[in-house]
């Protein structure tokens, strides 16, 4: 058996040593071409019948996430996002309270206590001919 020269081990390591890092580069290259954005987020929302929420009614709708307000002036909504950084907001007896830095807002989403800035925003909604409630929030 003749022993490999210096020459022949150093191409062999070499050879070995680029065919590694060109798989391992040839792995990352298809990762990132099969690489999936996430979903476009929901942004409307058939809620079924609009008689479905009787006068006074306050219905949560946590996949918008929601408040649908039935009132004496018709259905109103407001975003249960926090406009501070996108928390969920929870509903409290006196408003709202936003559990991941206490901001607070009022029944109709004014900001009562910072960090956040700016009011819960009001979101639309639409009746269709069949009576259906359609909530956009987008
Ligand atoms: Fe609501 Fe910060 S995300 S207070």
């Amino acid at each position: 058996m003749t022993k490999p020269s210096r020459r022949d081990f150093l191409k062999l390591t070499t050879t070995t040593l680029l065919t590694a890092s060109g798989l391992i580069g040839l792995g990352g290259l298809i990762r990132f071409l099969d690489f999936q954005t996430d979903p476009v987020p929901k942004t409307e929302f058939d809620l079924g019948l609009a008689s479905n929420y009787p006068l006074g009614s306050r219905t949560i709708i946590p996949e918008a996430p929601a408040l649908l307000n039935h009132g004496q002036d018709g259905f109103t909504a407001l975003s249960l996002v926090c406009t501070h950084l996108g928390c969920t907001v929870q509903e409290k007896p006196e408003g709202f309270t936003c559990p991941c830095h206490g901001s607070r807002f009022d029944e109709e989403g004014n900001v009562l206590r910072g960090p956040a800035q700016k009011q819960l925003k009001p979101l639309r909604i639409e009746t269709t001919s069949g009576g259906h409630l359609i909530l956009h929030n987008g």
